[in-house]
């Protein structure tokens, strides 16, 4: 990190808005109170939200035990998620309330209310038990996004099983690492999933996964597509089939508020991912007070839509967790924005009369891209608060979803907050912060964000490092089986500190703006992929020796994918293997992974200490002037992976 240049701080936006004063006065944070709250009483401020948002089944006695980088929060409190999720609710008279508008990619609907909710999770949390589970034991979810995914996440919840989610893009050894660190219990799946148009298979992708997976003794399947699939006899078990039978009586588990809820894996510095472990009361207080605050909550009137998958940290917080904590009804959609046609999401917002749309720079880049027209075509005067996540927005995408999907009326949320954090930590507050387009603005009230230097002091203005100086309530608690790495991770850079990896910088107001990952890791699309994951991959393809890889900004996705790759001396290179060697990535790792440019080089450039230099290789891969190259071993190397890198092809 030290002999990294110092991040530099060159752009300048001075465009502000100020939430209207209609807004203003009807919101749910319309002033500075719940800040002077905070200030005034951190911890307190804490507790009144865990005792308002949450039904507890025994209060809890202590707020915070804090013993860097350990926290309990709601120490000897007890609750369960899916009681605070549903049977509440349904209890309070609102059984017939809708909890999700589902649709389906090919325009199947289904509409879900609480009540609908609590007996299918019942109904399965009683299937899981019949299956062996037990409160503790992990189980693996590899889904599409279909309502039985947060009935499987709720199920397990419900009787104190950790779920560990994996994304359905990505693939059979991406699933086996996963299984085989958590040792999960079940795999619960579905025959596949419907995208762009056809069914994807999902099953089929387990079935090869569960060849290496000695823990799992049971796969729960769900039928969505009818395709064919394999079957084994005695592991395999239709959903529907084991549903048919079973009791819709199952009584929550009581459960502290430090238990594990559930593992999310996560990319890394390094090749092996990290299972972030996220617990139950503090989570769950944080969500439900980000999804309540941040998107200004009505749970009686809203209609709100995150379009992320559930596959991702987003989709836990912001359309499990946080949405049925606070009883409101959410829209959820299965399929890609562009099918059948590239309206589907303003088409989606007409219908169901969305309020509140959350979704990703990226994606917002990619509707620019297709024009105005588009959401021109729709009525989507019901929006009243807008939301991003997962990536730096630069102005000029803000300023385009201010204008073409808000009206220029509704306030933009753009949130920052991680997979580590749980839930929002540095964002407006709809009804009170004056916004400026591309920046985070502030920390939400009860987290305390600080920008520090190279050296780890504190800056008021100008670029550096993102730091969490306090416990908060849905911070991880820890990496699953590696207590070392997650102190070093995460603590240790400056210490005392939490250490996000962002870069940030304080402008004269004292908002923060964002710069970025700072280390190996990349951000394609909002999603985290780090860089020694597909090298890795890379390397792990016959015909290569060595390879490095590196992000370089990319207009549509954020950054892209490009690897450098020297191949051994026996393979021919050329356009066929390059593809190869593509297609090789996105078989180990999933297609999100794929490298956009594949370069062949001959070497690569590396320190005299033999450290491969990849600040050098962006610079390539941006095609800008060579940064410092004083300590490079051999100067002659980057200018023939420059040329190389000129005559490669970029692909989708
Ligand atoms: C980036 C997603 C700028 C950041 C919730 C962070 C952002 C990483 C923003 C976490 C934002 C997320 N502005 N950058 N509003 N939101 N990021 O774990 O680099 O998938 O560290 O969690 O995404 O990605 P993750």
């Amino acid at each position: 990190m030290s002999n990294e240049p110092t991040i530099e701080d060159y752009y300048f936006e001075d465009r502000k808005f100020p939430p209207s004063d209609e807004f203003r006065a009807a919101a749910v944070a319309g002033d500075r109170s719940l800040f002077e709250e905070a200030e005034a009483d951190r911890l307190g401020f804490w507790a009144r939200q865990a005792r308002e948002l949450l039904t507890w089944y025994r209060d809890f006695d202590t707020v915070l035990e804090w013993e860097l980088p350990y926290a309990k929060w709601f120490v000897e409190g007890q609750l369960n998620v899916s009681y605070n999720c549903l049977d509440r609710h349904v209890e309070s008279g609102k059984g017939d309330k809708i909890a999700y508008y589902w649709e389906g990619e090919p325009g199947d609907t289904r509409t879900i209310t609480y009540g609908d909710l609590l007996s299918e999770v019942s109904k399965f949390a009683n299937v899981l038990k019949g299956l062996g589970v037990e409160r503790g034991d992990r189980i693996a979810i590899y889904m599409p996004m279909i309502p039985e995914l947060p009935v499987a996440m709720l199920a397990c919840a419900r009787i104190g099983a950790i779920h560990s989610v994996v994304f359905g893009g990505f693939s059979p050894d991406s699933l086996i690492d996963r299984i085989n660190d958590a040792e999960a219990k079940i795999v619960i799946t579905s025959d596949g999933g419907y995208r762009r148009g056809a069914p994807s298979g999902l099953k089929v992708n387990c079935d090869v996964a569960l060849g290496s997976t000695p823990s799992v003794t049971a796969q729960v399947v769900v039928k969505r597509t009818d395709q064919d699939v394999e079957w084994v006899e005695g592991r395999d078990h239709w959903y529907h089939d084991l549903m048919a039978e079973a009791s819709d009586d199952c009584p929550p588990e009581h459960m502290n508020a430090e238990d594990l809820l559930y593992l999310l894996y996560t990319s890394g510095t390094t090749a092996k991912p990290k299972g972030i472990m996220h617990t139950t009361g503090g989570y769950l207080t944080q969500v439900a007070f980000t999804h309540r605050t941040i998107f200004d909550l009505r749970p009686d009137e809203d209609i709100y839509w995150c379009a992320a998958d559930i596959g991702w940290v987003t989709g836990h917080s912001y359309i499990v967790y946080g949405p049925l904590t606070n009883g409101c009804t959410s829209v959820m959609y299965e399929g890609t924005p562009d099918t059948p046609a590239r309206d589907r999401l303003w088409d989606i917002v007409e219908r169901y009369k969305v309020t509140q749309l959350y979704t990703a720079p990226t994606a917002i880049r990619t509707f620019m891209k297709w024009g105005t027209m588009e959401p021109a075509a729709h009525d989507l005067s019901t929006l009243r608060v807008l939301g991003t996540v997962g990536e730096p927005i630069n102005p000029e995408a803000w300023m385009w979803y201010h204008e073409h999907i808000g009206g220029e009326s509704c306030p933009i949320v753009d949130t920052w907050w991680q997979t580590e954090t749980g839930g929002h930590m540095i964002t407006p507050l709809p009804g009170e912060t004056v916004t400026k387009p591309g920046s985070a603005t502030f920390a939400i009230p009860g987290v305390n964000i600080e920008v520090v230097d190279d050296a780890g002091n504190k800056i008021e203005r100008g670029g550096g490092y993102l730091t969490i100086t306090d416990p908060w309530p849905s911070m991880l608690r820890g990496i699953w089986g590696d207590p070392e790495r997650y102190m070093e991770t995460y603590w240790s850079e400056y210490p005392g500190r939490y250490f996000a990896g962002d870069g940030a910088k304080l402008d004269e107001d004292g908002y923060i703006w964002l710069l970025g990952r700072v280390d190996d890791v990349m951000n394609v699309s909002g999603h985290r992929i780090s860089t020694a994951e597909v090298e890795s991959a890379l390397v792990d393809h016959p015909a290569v020796a060595e390879a490095a890889v590196v992000g370089a900004t990319d207009d549509t996705t954020g950054q892209a994918i490009v690897g450098y790759v020297i191949l051994r001396g026996t393979a021919e290179a050329g356009d066929h293997l390059r593809e190869e060697i593509r297609q090789h990535v996105s078989k180990k790792l999933g297609p999100i992974a794929r490298p956009r440019t594949v370069v062949l080089v001959p070497d690569l450039p590396k320190t005299r200490s033999g450290k491969i230099m990849r600040r050098l290789l962006r610079d390539v891969a941006e095609g800008r002037v060579l940064g410092d190259t004083t300590t490079l071993a051999d100067e002659s190397v980057v200018d023939e992976i420059r040329s190389r890198a000129r005559d490669s092809p970029q692909e989708d």
